[in-house]
């Protein structure tokens, strides 16, 4: 299984290797074997030799050049990093990234050979519109994006869930990801307030590959458990 952790404007450089230094310890320890995906804040990056796959959580499609506030490329050549969060909601709803500028990102890093994790998910408004009307919206954010790329990984976050403690319910998780599995066979990760006390039944479900963690991945030792549950659910 694949369990991440998007750390947002969180930890600065120091507590981000500090906090990847636990967990490493904790999976070696415990002798773990799922893929754990962290993507620490831009500044934050720094170089890593642990067992975990550090991406970027943004970058702009470009290898350098004028674009006042982004990084490109070789920011992330620096650190050897090849991993990378495109569509995060809070991207797309606070940023004001359109579907065409994440089309445009995807490619440039697809061709790159990069992992990407790709986020999909619904407004309260359109999950409230009704089933039809919310998977047309989810449909509409796979438009332009490969859904055949190898190493794709996608993230269903439904945005009225992520940071608010709502999650919807088992049965609706288990519901959308059959839908979206019917899109792309990339493995199929669950986000929205994700927490030690219901990552292991979300995990648990069909259809769910993983799970991508906000606010909960911030203590190093929830993050830790969640990744010993899949651990347990995968020797099952
Ligand atoms: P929360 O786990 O804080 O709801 O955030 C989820 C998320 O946005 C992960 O990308």
């Amino acid at each position: 299984m694949i369990i991440a952790a998007n750390l947002k404007t969180n930890l600065t450089r120091v507590e981000t290797n500090k906090y990847l230094e636990e967990i490493e310890d904790f999976i070696k320890s415990k002798n773990l074997t799922q893929e754990v995906l962290v993507f620490p804040a831009m500044s934050s990056l720094d170089s890593n030799e642990s067992s975990i796959i550090v991406g970027a959580q943004n970058a702009y499609a470009t290898k350098d050049g004028a674009f006042t506030g982004e990084i490109g490329l070789v920011h992330l050549e620096e650190f050897a990093i090849k991993t990378i969060l495109i569509g995060h909601s809070e991207r797309r709803h606070i940023l004001g990234e359109t579907q065409e500028e994440l089309v445009k990102k995807f490619n440039y890093y697809k061709n790159l050979g990069f992992k990407i994790v790709y986020c999909v998910g619904e407004p309260l408004e359109k999950r409230e519109a009704g089933k039809i009307e919310m998977m047309e919206y989810i449909s509409s954010q796979y438009e332009g994006i490969d859904t055949e790329y190898e190493n794709l990984i996608i993230a269903y976050e439904p945005v009225w869930a992520i940071g608010t403690g709502l999650t919807p319910t088992l049965e609706d998780i288990q519901d959308i990801h059959t839908e979206l599995k019917m899109k792309s066979t990339a493995p199929l990760l669950y986000g929205g307030s994700v927490k030690v006390t219901n990552a292991k039944e979300v995990l648990a479900l069909q259809n769910v590959d993983g799970i991508l963690v906000g606010s909960a991945a911030l203590y190093a030792e929830h993050f830790c458990s969640m990744i010993e549950f899949a651990q347990e659910l995968d020797s099952k």
